[in-house]
Parts: C-alpha cells; structure tokens; sequence
C-alpha cells in the first residue's frame, strides 16, 4: 500500500485544489475573474470568509455564492482590500504637481482614470491637485473599481472627520499651501468634499481582469493594485494601460509595486521610486 501523505500537506493540498475550483466557477457563473490574483492573499480571504460564514467546506460556500447576491456581494467586500488615504505617498503628489501638472497643462481637455479608486480619497487628492493648477474644470476623471460598496462611499464623498487629520498632513506634506479644510465642510464626526471637486469625477464599476479599455486618458493612476495580482493578470492589465494613454501620458502605480518585464518595454520611468511612467513611444501600444 502506498504511504500516506503526512496530514498538514495533504488537508493544504485539498485546500488549495477547492480554492482553485472555487474561483474558476465563481468566474464562470459570475464573471468575477479571481483566478490570477496572487495565491496567498487570495486563499487567506476565501478561508476568512468561509470561516465568518460558518461553512463546512469551500465547497458549500462555492454553492452558497452562486445561490445568493447577498453572499457575493460580501465575497466581493472579501476579496478586495479597500485601504486608502487622501495624499497617499505625499512625494508621488509632490512629483505629480510639479512635473506632470505642467504638461497636463498644455492640453485643451485633459482626462485621468484612477484605476482601482476604493473609495474615492486617491480620485478627490487629484482633483484637488488639478483645482490648484487652475485645470480642473477641462478635466474629466473617471475613476473605477471593482466593489459597488466601495463605489458608493466614493460617491456619497463623505469622511470620516478623523480622516481629514491625516489628509491634512499629507496634503501638507505634498507641498500643498492652502488650508485644507476649504475642500470640505465637517458635521458631528463626518466631512463631505466640496461639489466643485465631485461633479468633475465620474464614479464606476470596471474590473481590470476582464473589462476592456474604454477611453484615452493623460494619466492613469493606478496604485496599491498590481500587488493583489499574478505577473500574467498584470500585464493584461499593462497593455490596456497602454492601450489607453495618449502619446506622453503618464501612469502611476504604488511605489512599493514594479512593472513586469514585459510591462517594462511598454514604459520608460519618470521616477521609478515613486511608481511614475511615461508611456514608451518605442513600445508595443
Ligand atoms: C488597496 S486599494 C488601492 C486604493 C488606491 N488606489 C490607493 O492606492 O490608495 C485596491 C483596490 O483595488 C480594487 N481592485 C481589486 N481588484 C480589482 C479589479 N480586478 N478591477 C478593479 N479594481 C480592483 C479593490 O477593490 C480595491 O478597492
């Protein structure tokens, strides 16, 4: 008789094996294309979400979720890490204003996709950077996600108040002069952004695994991503970026985040540092 497999593997290996057939049916049956997130990260929050749901298997949360929209949504919530901050990584914002602005500058309409905007703070930092440049009111700024919920607190542009401390400092941080608190009015504990700022936003649902380009844009910020992602989900994504960018155009990504090989033929770095690129005028795209 064969020699059984020591227990630990062998119940990670099924694990594993359920996982996978989990997200290709959610794929299948609902069009949600988990399948080339990174293993690790992705595997952590399905086990988290069967074990808050008190199901046996992943298999029964596997028929559970294409049964109820109500499960999905919350697997949807599970599965993408929302954490955001107004400012982000002040330094890129600096960057931003000072190199990218200017250019910006030249263009008698000027159109930005944040690409994976949770709940907006990232979209209303570069509003508020294009208001300062006087380029606000010719700027369209589309800004996308893959979680509704995340989408409607986008919408909705109200804060925390704690929040605005830190969007202050960062703000500040991100050589910005005026007093932060003109682009927002507080109540009790919340804080809504200025209408000036949100009617030149337009919020949607797009999913980077298997929506397609939908526009030209000058810039397209698209950070803290890629990190979620496996090198061949990324470089779909990539050749949309580039796809979408104008001549010159230019995308971010997080600073702690790195272009693929293949990624790295499709732009040239303005700051590798701080995630900043410049579509490649010799690459594909
Ligand atoms: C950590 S947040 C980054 C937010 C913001 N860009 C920043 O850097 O502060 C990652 C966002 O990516 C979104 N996301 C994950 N997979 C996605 C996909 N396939 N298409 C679009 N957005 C996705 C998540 O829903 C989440 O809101």
């Amino acid at each position: 008789m064969a020699a059984q497999m020591p227990e630990p593997a062998r119940s990670r290996d099924l694990e594993a094996i359920e996982a996978d057939a989990f997200f290709f049916t959610v794929f299948e049956h609902l069009g949600y294309d988990f399948r080339h997130y990174s293993d690790a990260s992705r595997n952590r929050r399905l086990a988290a979400f069967v074990g808050r749901h008190k199901f046996a298997s992943i298999s029964e949360a596997q028929g559970r979720v294409l049964r109820d929209p109500v499960l999905l949504a919350d697997l949807l919530s599970t599965m993408t890490v929302n954490v955001t901050e107004m400012f982000r990584d002040p330094l890129v914002f600096a960057k931003i204003r000072s190199e990218i602005l200017p250019r910006l500058a030249t263009y008698p309409r000027i159109r930005v996709w944040i690409a994976g905007c949770a709940t907006g703070e990232e979209a209303y930092s570069v509003a508020i950077l294009l208001d300062e440049a006087g380029l606000l009111e010719r700027t369209t700024i589309y800004a996308t996600d893959i979680d509704n919920e995340s989408l409607r607190a986008a919408t909705s542009a109200i804060y925390p108040a704690d929040a605005m401390v830190r969007a202050t400092r960062n703000y500040q941080a991100s050589g910005g002069q005026r007093p932060f608190s003109q682009w927002y009015i507080a109540k009790y504990d919340r804080c809504i952004l200025s209408p000036d700022l949100r009617s030149r936003i337009e919020f949607f649902s797009h999913n980077l695994a298997t929506d397609s380009a939908f526009g030209e844009f000058n810039l397209i910020m698209c950070r803290n991503v890629f990190i979620y992602f496996e090198q061949m989900l990324q470089h779909r994504v990539e050749e949309i970026f580039s796809e979408s960018l104008a001549p010159f155009g230019n995308l971010a990504i997080g600073p702690r985040e790195s272009l693929t090989e293949a990624g790295k033929r499709l732009f040239a770095p303005v700051d590798r540092r701080l995630g900043l690129f410049v579509k490649s005028q010799h690459g594909r795209g």
